[in-house]
């Protein structure tokens, strides 16, 4: 199936319902899809390809409109996988294409894959003309890696984006924003965001910047997964802006394991005295919550609270995998209060406040270490621990 964008502009991507994971950490139960666009000019140019095992029904949607043989360009604005992996398939279909992206990602194509297509680097804002459309090429290093750029058609004011204002979701030929339900994309997008793109959040803010710095009108951002957006292509880019920006938001996340309910007892204490003073809590329980989702509210708050039972001498396995994913994502919060349950050794939360204190977070006082069941005075610190948050988010 393809789409019409614009005159002689198509999409020809697909749809994936079957992969359960995306990068195999990140739950995808909508599904997602793998975005691909045509450009059918005096000159045909593909911009980007599929993930490999979709390759025959995207060729085929490509085979709607032209041969594949008759491609003169593959643009390749980013070489993850997801968006290369049937590179082989059409470089045997269309041997005389050339293939244009950044130097880093020649380097990558080479490592990746090994073809011996004809090349063509392209420098940040160099223009190709295709005959009656132009395209420009905007340098976004690190949305979503170092290799990325997107391409903009300048007649037609389309701007691909890849990564950057992608949603989760597969688009079951409802390829445009005024044809699907926005609460969904809106939903689906933040959570792609904050698993994909968290590390990069001031990368955002730099191409955001740049792009409008260039003073280009958007009539269309067409990002590489997730639907394309003609009614309101500012609402997509907006929201990113909102979601990357540096001033976190005025609300607590709660983040907590539990193996008997002692550190839900904890949470569940801490959750209630906060609402008493009036802050916004959000809060999860990291055994029942996909990671993905809890990354949502955990990357922006103002103060990120984190509970633990202990186990095996260090923090509940899972809490210690979401420490990690802050640890690695290097979110911008700062602030961190901790709390946790133990039977014997009590490792856990030490463990944790050795590590937050590692990332130079501020650990707000007291941290509260509990063994098994909390006392009326171990409660009475989670008061004290309430009213410190509280001072933080003001
Ligand atoms: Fe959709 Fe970074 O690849």
């Amino acid at each position: 199936m393809h789409r019409e964008m614009a005159k002689g502009v198509y999409y020809v991507g697909v749809d994936d319902h079957h992969t359960e994971l995306f990068e195999n950490l990140w739950k995808i139960p909508f599904g997602v899809s793998y975005n691909s666009y045509l450009i059918v000019d005096e000159k045909t140019a593909l911009i980007e390809t599929v993930k490999d095992p979709w390759s025959k029904e995207w060729l085929d949607n490509i085979g709607e409109i032209i041969d594949p043989k008759d491609i003169d360009y593959i643009i390749l604005n980013h070489m993850e996988p997801d968006h290369t992996s049937s590179l082989p398939d059409i470089a045997e279909l269309a041997p005389n294409a050339t293939l244009i992206f950044t130097e880093r990602a020649s380097d990558m194509q080479k490592s990746f894959y090994g073809l011996s297509l004809k090349e063509k680097v392209v420098e940040d804002l160099e223009e190709l003309s295709l005959g009656n459309k132009t395209l420009k090429f905007v340098h976004t290093p690190f949305l979503h890696w170092p290799e990325t750029m997107m391409t903009y058609i300048m007649e037609d004011e389309v701007l691909f984006s890849c990564d950057a204002f992608g949603t989760f979701g597969a688009l079951n030929g409802k390829v445009f924003d005024d044809e699907i339900d926005m609460r969904m994309v809106e939903s689906e997008s933040r959570r792609y965001l904050s698993s994909i793109i968290t590390t990069y959040f001031k990368f955002v803010q730099r191409g955001i910047a740049k792009i409008k710095d260039l003073g280009i009108g958007v009539k269309m951002v067409a990002p590489s997964h997730g639907p394309i957006f003609r009614k309101d292509p500012m609402w997509i880019v907006n929201k990113y802006d909102e979601w990357t920006h540096p001033e976190l938001e005025k609300y607590v996340t709660i983040v907590y394991g539990s193996m008997y309910g002692f550190t839900h007892r904890l949470a569940l204490k801490l959750k209630s005295e906060l609402l008493k003073l009036g802050v916004e809590v959000k809060i999860h329980n990291i055994s029942y919550t996909d990671m993905s989702t809890v990354l949502v509210d955990a990357v922006r708050p103002s103060v990120l609270v984190v509970g633990a039972p202990t186990y095996d001498a260090h923090p509940f396995p899972k809490i210690w995998t979401f420490a990690n994913e802050v640890q690695g994502k290097r979110i911008p919060v700062k602030k961190v209060a901790l709390f946790g349950t133990y039977g014997w050794g009590g490792g856990g939360v030490k463990k944790l406040q050795k590590m937050f204190e590692e990332m130079k977070f501020e650990i707000l006082e007291p941290v509260i270490r509990v063994k098994a069941r909390p006392s009326e005075e171990e409660s009475q610190q989670i008061v004290a621990l309430a009213k410190n948050i509280a001072e933080h988010v003001k």
